[in-house]
């Protein structure tokens, strides 16, 4: 039985997650008493940590789009069995910075594999667990572009440096999943400044919890 709430962030490059993330540490250390883990997709366990750097590396350059959507899910897997679901069941908030719908928006639009086709593919993977929240922090593409630019240009990982087209269709399926499941997914304007945007996300975590 899963007893604790396991909520995700979401959003496209440069939309602050991490940062926004980092602000809300003290709000989630008072929600749930200590009892709290914040982790990260493609992550969050060594095996899955592994992945990652398979799936970010410029050596990968090539890699089959399918392949790459197993292996986001294999590593979602990996993460779930050996990091979140332990949590949830010890009674701790989970917290992550990714999810499925990371999937749904990047292999499904960004790469025109369809959210459906993209979301059987992950059934296995999840058993079907879905987020109890999920913040979207949403962001026009050039901005979130700019930000990762000037903040890491140094380092640009493999899917930063999809073209344009790529990051538009990963945020319109976004926005398409937030308005087909808005009890689930709030969404965030994350083009304002970030000390801002903690705060709109503060606002929503505390009228969920009532
Ligand atoms: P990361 O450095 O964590 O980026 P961010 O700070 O934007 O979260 O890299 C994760 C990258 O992997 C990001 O470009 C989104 C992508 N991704 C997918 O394409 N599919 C997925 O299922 C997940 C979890 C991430």
């Amino acid at each position: 039985m899963v007893s604790a709430p396991f909520i995700t962030f979401e959003g496209p490059e440069g939309a602050g997650k991490s940062t926004v993330i980092e602000g809300l540490t003290p709000d989630f250390d008072q929600y749930f008493n200590g009892q709290f883990l914040v982790t990260r997709e493609p992550g969050g366990t060594p095996i899955a940590e592994g992945i990652r750097q398979l799936l970010q590396t410029d050596d990968s350059q090539g890699m089959d789009p399918w392949t790459e959507a197993y292996l986001f899910a294999a590593a979602r897997r990996q993460h779930l069995t050996a990091t979140v679901l332990p949590a949830l069941k010890a009674g701790q908030a989970v917290i992550s910075d990714r999810y499925l719908d990371s999937s749904l928006a990047y292999q499904g639009g960004g790469r025109q594999f369809g959210v459906d086709q993209i979301y059987q593919l992950n059934h296995y993977a999840t058993q079907g667990l879905m987020p109890d929240l999920t913040l979207y922090l949403d962001l026009p593409v050039e901005l979130g572009l700019e930000r990762i630019m000037s903040q890491r240009g140094d380092k640009i990982d493999r899917l930063d440096k999809e073209d344009l087209a790529f990051h538009e269709r990963v945020r319109d399926t976004y926005l398409t999943l937030q308005e087909q499941f808005s009890d689930r997914i709030k969404i965030i304007d994350a083009s304002q400044p970030l000390p801002q945007v903690v705060d709109d996300v503060r606002a929503v975590l505390a009228a969920w919890r009532k």
